[in-house]
């Protein structure tokens, strides 16, 4: 038996290379061994501000992406959140099973929360409460994911828990599946924060559809430090954010990595790095644009995939509220 993945990312900016080696690259890489379901969560994106208008865009660039990454319509069931509104109906389910405290104690409420204090989205709050109901709605037994979205994947475990103590055998338990190499990529300006789309510098990511020279010249600038010597060493946190993605890309071993960079200077190491970053993502902007061209048969592939999941999804809302005594 194939096991069920479900994974997802918001439409909320451009996607990074922490998106693509953290997650998409993973979900690409094992499509064929599972059962694979990959969501774009546009109502994830709604809890901070945003503008209409850009989300329905984000939306469309986010599947095209998903697509000229590899992800097949064959193997896997790709849709938009919004399209399916059990999600909602379950996240309220959930919102009424899971005490505030646990809410209270995600850090990335607590990291985002801090600057907008009171002005902070209820929405942004119970977050994680919809993304339980993204991941436990389709039985999901896998979440591959960065390593930002372990504590979430198990808050949704944790729910899943409660509910069928509460109610009975309902939901399958889920685990995080978080790789070894890259699961944290780090903002090239300042290696202490994880690169993220929410960034107003412009040397702090490498988007997937940067071109060729605007690569070429952010990693130029990526920090660095004093030292000569190019080793994995984490508490050179500039250099070891560039030899990971270095690793990831080529994978290569750390020994293979270090011997090749033994006695050459950080230029070399960022010119390197950057001919390997150029020729990963050339070929994912090439099929970008075809598959953008054809915008109707990305709405099909869409269309096919709620089709797909409505069967799962019936299944489990009809167990959830008979046991809830909704029904
Ligand atoms: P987000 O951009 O927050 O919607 O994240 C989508 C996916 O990318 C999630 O699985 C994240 O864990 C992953 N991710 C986001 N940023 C990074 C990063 N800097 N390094 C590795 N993975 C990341
Ligand atoms: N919260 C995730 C992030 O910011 C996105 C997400 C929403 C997700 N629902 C999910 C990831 C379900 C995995 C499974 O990255």
């Amino acid at each position: 038996m194939k096991k069920r993945v479900f994974s997802g990312i918001k439409p909320s900016g451009s996607l990074h290379l922490g998106n693509y080696l953290g997650a998409i690259r993973n979900w690409v890489a094992d499509q064929d061994k599972c059962e694979n379901i990959f969501c774009v969560v546009d109502q994830h994106a709604i809890t901070v501000d945003y503008e209409p208008a850009a989300l329905r865009q984000n939306v469309r660039e986010l599947v095209g992406l998903y697509l000229a990454c590899g992800l097949d319509p064959a193997p896997c069931a790709l849709f938009v959140q919004s399209h399916v509104p059990e999600h909602t109906e379950l996240a309220w389910l959930f919102n009424c099973v899971t005490p505030m405290g646990w809410l209270q104690r995600m850090t990335q409420f607590k990291e985002k929360s801090d600057d907008l204090r009171e002005q902070v989205s209820a929405g942004l709050f119970t977050y994680p409460t919809l993304m339980a109901a993204d991941i436990l709605l389709y039985q999901t037994e896998e979440v591959p994911v960065g390593d930002d979205q372990k504590q979430h994947v198990e808050l949704a475990r944790d729910i899943a828990q409660r509910f069928n103590h509460l109610f009975g055998e309902t939901f399958v338990l889920p685990e995080p599946v978080i790789r070894k190499v890259a699961a944290r990529v780090m903002g090239l300006d300042d290696p202490s924060k994880k690169m993220s789309k929410s960034t107003t510098s412009d040397s702090h990511g490498i988007g997937l559809l940067d071109p060729p020279a605007l690569i070429r010249k952010k990693l130029s600038r990526a920090t660095t430090d004093s030292q000569r010597e190019i080793v994995f060493d984490r508490e050179r946190p500039g250099v070891f954010n560039l030899l990971t993605i270095f690793q990831a890309l080529s994978g290569q071993s750390q020994e293979e990595i270090e011997a090749h960079f033994a006695g050459k200077g950080y230029a070399q190491l960022k010119g390197d790095l950057a001919d390997l970053v150029v020729a990963t993502l050339e070929p994912i902007q090439a099929r970008y644009r075809e598959i953008t061209s054809a915008p109707e048969q990305i709405d099909q592939i869409l269309a096919q995939g709620v089709t797909r999941l409505r069967p799962l999804v019936e299944a489990t809302m009809t167990r959830v509220r008979c046991a809830m005594g909704l029904r």
